[in-house]
């Protein structure tokens, strides 16, 4: 049985279907609606009542007046539609329900079922057309022009201004707020764990739920739409933002995306995917050019947008940069061709701050242009010269329309219409001022979320003789600035946390949020040992090392702690420890033979200096963890947790050894030209390529237990009724699949095609979870590096325990980017499967079966 919501059976043909196939038209079959704490998808709701309470239980930041009205369209619009167009196809069970942002299917299910979100984007186009249908040129322009251009800063970091009267015929425009990792500029809301730190943890149920919790602050606070998340991969090991991001890996970095704006989604504010494309390097990145081939484009750095595009983002961010010396924000082929068409995505692009070079951009695909300013001047690209365009004939009053069309589309889509919908009680520019200021409490306990993050990101690299987790230890001694609080000026003491006293808990620039409190490594382990009746003793002073190896002497453990910082803007300049924590290592580890390192950094380091040490017995890598960082570091210290992080870059020997270097020299007025020559080499893909060894892979983590592969069984997906066979039968045959709107992302390309079981086995003394990861080996014929990422599960056992690991593979993860047909197509020859612990300890092998 299935129920039908009033407002979201009656579907026209998409303006911009996805899918070639009518499929994609399927009428909606059941709700998925799946609420934190409890992820049994309440499928197949039998009654109003019980929609209307999933749908104001998404909200608990705002649920008073939210219901199922809330969902559906005027009616109006729905007569104006005709069901007598839709294919009479059945529900296609349990594979890809029609569904809308607010219900996505759990992510237990994320690699058994793609959500199909066409018919609510549908009706989402159904009601931003009858809205915009009244407004006139001037404000059609006003939908995509940020305020700023007028001279007028509102509260948000981008505002949209209100169409007046704001009820009835009119609009109340938009909010944009930053960051990744929560509410930016506000007060009273989470700091949450970075990007780097989320995809750590390899855990799809984290990571929605983090996406989740940013999603229900941003709402609480009144903002429409959250600027994240970042999605750049970690070409070059010093990029300034890549704590941002999720790592080297385009899988790892496209599942993250793809959860995390699930999660955003569900909570109510639209997400939007950025930098699209090719801002991997913060050096000169509002005139440079990446050059990137376009295979590499769309296997590598495309890949956590399309996933974007798929999780039903309403809006993608194009980047600063250039691509092959063309502005990221007036790219016909990134914008029109490969966003729009092939991957159809139906949602809004906005630029970068000041990323926007023309007015003539809007033809190659931007839809609205931020802050709205020439640059960051006077006047703007959209506005009054957008409208001027239109005018005299230059740009089409239909694309303006179309515009403004996917803004308001999106609006809908998130239902910020609803009248329960927070007004802005903040402002992030005038974070002093008491009139716009209501400094409403967002943060629920989401800190617990924060600390588990923390915990499961928190990568353990070496444990010799048992040393953790650590065990009533008499006494323990902590040295390093990272282990205490700030010294000077507490947590927020530099703005947009552009430097880092204390422990690092995010890096900096706009990718930030303000600390409420901020936990330190020095309070939390002290209050722990406490229980133990442990002494402790500390050194904050980094450059002291006489001193810190003195107090070394003789304690139970010594644990050291180094850090690593970046910002937006700038790329680190090397991978060496900060404030000269390689010396304080080596200083520690001379005096004591227990010592432990735990190292706080945006990203790789070289640990070459001290990792083989002989007292060097335990190295804990815990990343950029957010506000609870002491708590979660002192979680795995004493096997509380046990550690399950992997790492999401490979950890080199030498800085040379990395396929990318940050491209130095040049000058703003010239572009520097960036060219991504490695291609598909990027991280561990090159590594394993060339033959060179790592210090540690790509994928890596140990635990406190240990655990055993067996059993591998791959076979084809139950095949279920399709109407797509053709295309499947083609690609079997080594076909390319045909271009379309968004043929790249259309449904039978991404669901299920083989199943891959095997069974994990917990051999060791204590509870643990385990990462397995699927690695698929191309045959030769395909010119890919030996083994690529294309799955991944977390297993938590009991010791004795096995469990069966279930994961589903794509046609899309086993396919290449053929240039010349432009197509996905399988390659010919046998398809490897290495199934292990990280990119370079693989416990299982087997192939695709024919
Ligand atoms: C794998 O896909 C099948 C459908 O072919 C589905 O029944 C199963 O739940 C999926 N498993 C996982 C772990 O997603
Ligand atoms: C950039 O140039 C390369 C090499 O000609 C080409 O393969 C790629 O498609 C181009 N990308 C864009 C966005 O034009
Ligand atoms: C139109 O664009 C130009 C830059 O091309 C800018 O100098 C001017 O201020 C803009 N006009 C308006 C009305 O914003
Ligand atoms: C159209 O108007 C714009 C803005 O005033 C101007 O820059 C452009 O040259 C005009 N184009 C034509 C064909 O008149
Ligand atoms: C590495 O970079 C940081 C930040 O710029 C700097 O403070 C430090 O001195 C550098 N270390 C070395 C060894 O060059
Ligand atoms: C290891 O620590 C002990 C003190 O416990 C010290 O005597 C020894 O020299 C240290 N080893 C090295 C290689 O520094
Ligand atoms: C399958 O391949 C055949 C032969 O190349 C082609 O004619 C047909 O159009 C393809 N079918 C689809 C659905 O793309
Ligand atoms: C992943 O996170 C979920 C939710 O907290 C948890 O239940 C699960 O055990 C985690 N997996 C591992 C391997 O820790």
């Amino acid at each position: 049985m299935f129920y039908r919501p009033s407002g979201l059976v009656v579907l026209g043909l998409l303006p911009l279907a996805r899918g070639i196939t009518p499929a994609s038209v399927t009428p909606i079959t059941s709700i998925h609606a799946s609420v934190p704490g409890d992820s049994t998808p309440l499928t197949t709701a039998a009654t109003s009542e019980s929609f209307a309470s999933a749908v104001s239980s998404f909200l608990h930041v705002s649920s008073s007046g939210t219901s199922a009205s809330a969902l559906a369209p005027s009616s109006p619009v729905q007569s104006s539609l005709s069901t007598s167009a839709l294919p009479l196809q059945g529900p296609i069970p349990g594979v890809f329900p029609a569904t809308d942002p607010k219900h996505p299917p759990s992510s237990k299910d994320s690699t058994s079922i793609v959500p199909d979100f066409s018919p609510a984007w549908s009706v989402a186009y159904s009601r931003a057309k009858a809205k915009i249908s009244g407004f006139s040129l001037d404000e059609l322009v006003s939908v995509t022009t940020g305020v700023e251009s007028t001279g007028f800063s509102g509260r948000c970091v981008g505002n949209i201004p209100s169409i007046e009267p704001s009820t009835g015929r009119g609009w109340p425009g938009l909010c944009l707020e930053d960051s990744p990792l929560g509410v930016r500029l506000a007060d009273f809301v989470t700091a949450f764990p970075t990007g780097i730190n989320t995809a750590a943890t390899f855990n799809r149920s984290l990571i929605r739920l983090r996406g989740l919790y940013m999603g229900l602050e941003h709402v609480g606070k009144g903002v429409n739409v959250a600027l994240g998340p970042m999605m750049n991969l970690a070409r070059v090991a010093e990029g300034g933002r890549n704590f941002e991001g999720f790592g080297e890996d385009p899988f790892l970095a496209g599942e993250a995306s793809y959860e995390t704006i699930l999660g955003m989604q569900q909570g109510g504010v639209q997400a939007c995917a950025k930098h699209f494309i090719d801002n991997e390097q913060e050096h000169l990145r509002t005139s440079s050019s990446s050059n990137v081939d376009d295979r590499t484009q769309h296997e590598i750095y495309a890949q956590p947008f399309l996933r974007s595009v798929m999780a039903g983002a309403t809006s993608v961010m194009c980047s600063y940069n250039r691509i092959n010396n063309t502005y990221a924000c007036e790219n016909d082929k990134t914008l029109n061709d490969i966003l729009k068409r092939e991957f159809g995505f139906q949602g809004y692009v906005m630029s970068d701050w000041g990323g926007t070079h023309s007015t003539l951009s809007a033809v190659a695909g931007l839809d609205m242009t931020m802050p709205g300013n020439v640059g960051r001047g006077p006047g703007s690209y959209f506005g009054g010269n957008l409208t001027a365009y239109v005018q005299n004939h230059t740009i089409s009053q239909d694309r303006v329309t179309d515009m403004a069309t996917r803004i308001l589309a999106g609006w809908y889509l998130l239902n910020q219409n609803s009248p329960s919908f927070p007004a802005v009680n903040f402002n992030a520019n005038q974070p002093g001022d008491e009139a716009t200021n209501e400094h409403i409490d967002v943060q629920d306990d989401h800190y617990k979320l924060v600390r588990e993050i923390g915990a499961a990101s928190t990568v353990l690299l070496k444990n010799v003789g048992g040393a953790l987790p650590l065990k009533r230890p008499r006494s323990i001694f902590m040295a390093g600035s990272d282990a205490g609080p700030a010294r000077v000026a507490g947590p927020n003491a530099f703005r947009n946390q552009n430097d880092n006293d204390g422990v690092l808990a995010m890096g900096g620039g706009s990718g930030t949020a303000d600390f409420t409190y901020l936990i330190s490594p020095y309070e939390a382990l002290q209050a722990r040992a406490r229980r133990d009746r442990t002494s402790v003793s500390w050194i904050f002073d980094d450059f002291n090392l006489k001193r810190a190896g003195d107090m070394a002497i003789g304690r139970s453990a010594a644990i050291v702690f180094v850090n690593s910082d970046s910002r937006e803007g700038t790329d680190r300049t090397n991978l060496t420890a900060w404030h000269g924590g390689d010396d304080l290592i080596l200083s520690v580890a001379a005096q004591n033979d227990n010592t432990i390192v735990v190292v706080h950094s945006v990203g790789q380091l070289i640990v070459e200096p001290w990792i083989d040490h002989p007292n060097v017995t335990a190295v804990l890598w815990a990343g950029a963890p957010g506000q609870e960082a002491g708590n979660s570091i002192t979680d795995v210290l004493y096997g509380d947790w046990n550690p399950s992080g992997r790492l999401p870059y490979t950890i080199a020997k030498r800085t040379e050894d990395y396929p990318a270097q940050v491209i130095l020299g040049g000058t703003p007025s010239v572009a520097l030209q960036v060219p991504y020559t490695e291609g598909l080499l990027i991280g561990y893909r090159a590594f394993d390529a060339r033959n060179v060894a790592p210090r540690f892979e790509f994928g890596f983590g140990l635990s406190y237990t240990q655990f055993t592969y067996s059993n591998l069984h791959i076979s084809k997906a139950i095949a279920v009724h399709s109407n797509e066979r053709e295309l499947e039968e083609n690609w079997t045959a080594g076909k390319s699949n045909p271009m379309g709107i968004g043929s790249s992302t259309a449904l039978w390309l991404h669901r299920p095609a083989y199943k891959v079981t095997f069974d994990v086995k917990n051999t060791g003394p204590v509870a643990g979870g385990e990462i397995p990861q699927l690695y698929v080996q191309m045959p030769s014929s395909a010119d890919e590096p030996p083994s690529i990422l294309k799955g991944f599960s977390d297993v938590h056992l009991k010791p004795g325990q096995t469990k069966s690991v279930v994961i589903n593979l794509s046609r899309h993860s086993l396919s290449i980017w053929d240039v010349v047909d432009q197509g996905w197509r399988k390659p010919e020859g046998t398809i490897g499967i290495a199934i292990g612990a990280s990119s370079r300890d693989f416990r299982l092998h087997g192939v695709i079966p024919t």
